[in-house]
Formats: structure tokens, sequence, C-alpha cells
């Protein structure tokens, strides 16, 4: 708008208004001072995916593809492309528009950090920041109380946030999902703990974290949602096992939708800023079917259709994970 004098119109609810064709021009007075808010203006929804859409009929959820009907609705409103915010979710529905002849920009936000192909997300440094003021909090109580406490971050199957907050927070222990534990250990760090005088320990444990042969806790299955299984509830889990295994007290804390809320950190609101203005960039050269991404200390791009469907997993040797082991801390393994 301010360079180009471009015509941007604000799509409402992630695809959701793009199937149901609700869009509006966005003036200045709309992106006005909104820097400092979290979440979106325009609304999103993680259960539209226009090749999976859920429809209600006799009583029944079915599933039908209305790819058609995006494209009769991006045609009708003269969209020349379209900007894509989001994750791995988001990427697999561009990667579809894209080879519907569609020309869209991908732009990476997620808490998961999880979009192959970029270093970091936005969202992903607020989140963090929000879980390792979450930590501290419990630190106080887990010292008073001589408690064992374990506390549940998101992340999906990616260890990222829960790895950053927890070596941000000095976790004593970090449950990943790509190093999967082994209960007898992580009694033995809690008890030899105990034993040499540290009365609390705290261990961070991941949503999608798994026991050596065991699998993932699930909290619920979102049926109209293209990636129905949400995770959650391994902090209870892991509560009673240490109790019944150890006898130290244990509590659980699950962080939930906290991490996703509240105001963006600076470096977050750089990180947006930047990508933003690199979409245009790509979109003003012509473009077509373009990631932004964050990659080795700089800005750069890739296919969309190359990390469509993808999730960045953290590698069991990442330098972090090196640097959480070389301070003493347990990865349960
Ligand atoms: O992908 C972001 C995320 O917050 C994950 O970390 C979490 O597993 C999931 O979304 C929760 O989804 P919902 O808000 O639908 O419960």
């Amino acid at each position: 708008m301010h360079q180009h004098h471009l015509e941007v119109f604000g799509i409402e609810d992630g695809f959701l208004g793009l199937i149901q064709n609700r869009m509006r021009v966005l003036e200045w007075g709309d992106v006005s001072n909104i820097l400092t808010l979290g979440g979106t203006i325009l609304g999103t929804s993680n259960q539209a995916n226009p090749q999976q859409y859920a429809i209600e009929r006799n009583g029944q959820t079915e599933f039908a593809d209305v790819t058609d009907r995006v494209i009769e609705h991006v045609r009708a409103n003269h969209l020349d492309a379209i900007v894509c915010i989001g994750g791995d979710g988001t990427m697999t529905g561009a990667a579809n528009l894209i080879q519907n002849g569609i020309n869209c920009i991908g732009v990476p936000k997620t808490i998961d950090n999880d979009l192959e192909g970029c270093d970091q997300t936005f969202g992903f440094d607020t989140a963090v920041t929000t879980a390792a003021e979450c930590l501290d909090k419990i630190h106080t109580t887990a010292m008073s109380h001589h408690r064992v406490m374990v506390v549940e971050l998101m992340g999906r199957n990616a260890g990222w946030l829960t790895l950053h907050a927890g070596v941000a927070s000095g976790a004593d222990i970090i449950l990943i999902p790509e190093i999967p534990y082994d209960l007898t250990k992580v009694c033995e760090v809690l008890e030899h703990r105990s034993r040499v005088g540290k009365r609390f320990s705290i261990i961070t444990v991941s949503e999608g974290s798994k026991p050596k042969g065991g699998d993932v806790v699930i909290q619920r299955r979102v049926e109209t949602s293209p990636d129905p299984i949400r995770l959650g509830g391994i902090a209870n889990k892991l509560v009673d096992e240490i109790e019944a295994a150890s006898g130290l007290e244990a509590r659980a804390t699950i962080l939930g939708h906290i991490q996703r809320g509240g105001t963006p950190t600076p470096a977050d609101r750089v990180l947006a800023t930047m990508f933003g203005h690199h979409a245009l960039d790509l979109l003003l050269e012509g473009a077509v079917g373009k990631l932004v991404v964050w990659k080795d200390g700089k800005l750069n791009q890739v296919d969309i259709e190359s990390v469509a469907g993808k999730q960045r997993k953290v590698p069991a040797d990442h330098p972090l994970v090196h640097t959480a082991r070389a301070v003493g801390t347990s990865f349960g393994d």
C-alpha cells in the first residue's frame, strides 16, 4: 500500500474465508496500531483444508474437495496472488492452489517452528518467551515444596519449543518427541538429584513425547480437522508413573493455549516484518509458489511444493541438544 499502491484484501479465517468468499479490502486504518497484537485481526481456522472440507450431511460428517469453489472466488475477486501465512498445513493447502494455477507466496508462522526449510518461524520466539516465564514461576513453587514439577508444552511432533524453553529456564530433564525417553532413566536422574541434596526437579515435556517403544498420549480427536489428532496429557501420565516408581512427590502443569497468546516479542515483530517485506518483493518480481524462509542467518526462499506435507524435527545431534547435555540436562535416554 505504502510503496506500490497495491490493493490488498484480507481473507477472513484463512482457507475458510476462501471457501466461503469472505474477504475485504484492507485500508490503512485496518492495519495501523496492530504491531503489538498477537493472533490475527482476520481470524483463522485450522479445520478448513479445501481438499478435505468437512460437510454435515444427515447428521454425518463427510469430506469434499472444494478447491473449485476457492478458485472461483479467487477469480471473481481478481486476486493476482495469495499470501498464505502459517505452518505445514497452510503450505500443503497453498501447494494445492499452486497446482491449480493460483499463485501463492508463503510466510512461515507457527509456534511449533517445524516448517521444513526454515530455521525460524514467527510466533516461535513469543511462545518460547511465554513458556520460559511460566517455567520460572514453576521453579519458585518447586523449590519451596520440594517437588518434581512436570510441565507440558505444545509443539505437536517437534520438540523445538520444549527444547528452547527448557534450556532457557534451566530444566533438569527435557523430553522431546525426537528422543524417546526411558522412565527408569528419568527416575534415576530424579533420585540422584534428591540424593545429592537437590530437593526439587523440573521436567519440561513436549506434548508429542513418547517412551522408548511406546506411543504418544492423545487428548482428543477433532474429526472435522484434516489433522484430527490433538496431543496432550503426557504430563499427568508421567506424574503418576514417577510417583509410583520413585516415591517422589510430583505435580503436572499443562501450559496449553497460553503459549499461543499475548504480545509478540520484538524479535517476532522484526522477523514478521522482514518476512512480509520479502514476500512483497517476491510478488513484485513475479515469483510463483515461493515460501519466504529464514535460513542460515538470512532471508531466502524455497518452493512451497518442496516443503508441503513435511515437518522439521529436532535432529538428535542438534547443537542445542549437545549444549543442554553439556550443562548436565538429561533427555531421559
Ligand atoms: O500447531 C500449533 C499448535 O498449537 C500445536 O502446538 C498444538 O498441538 C495444536 O496447535 C493445538 O491445536 P488446537 O488449538 O486445535 O487444539
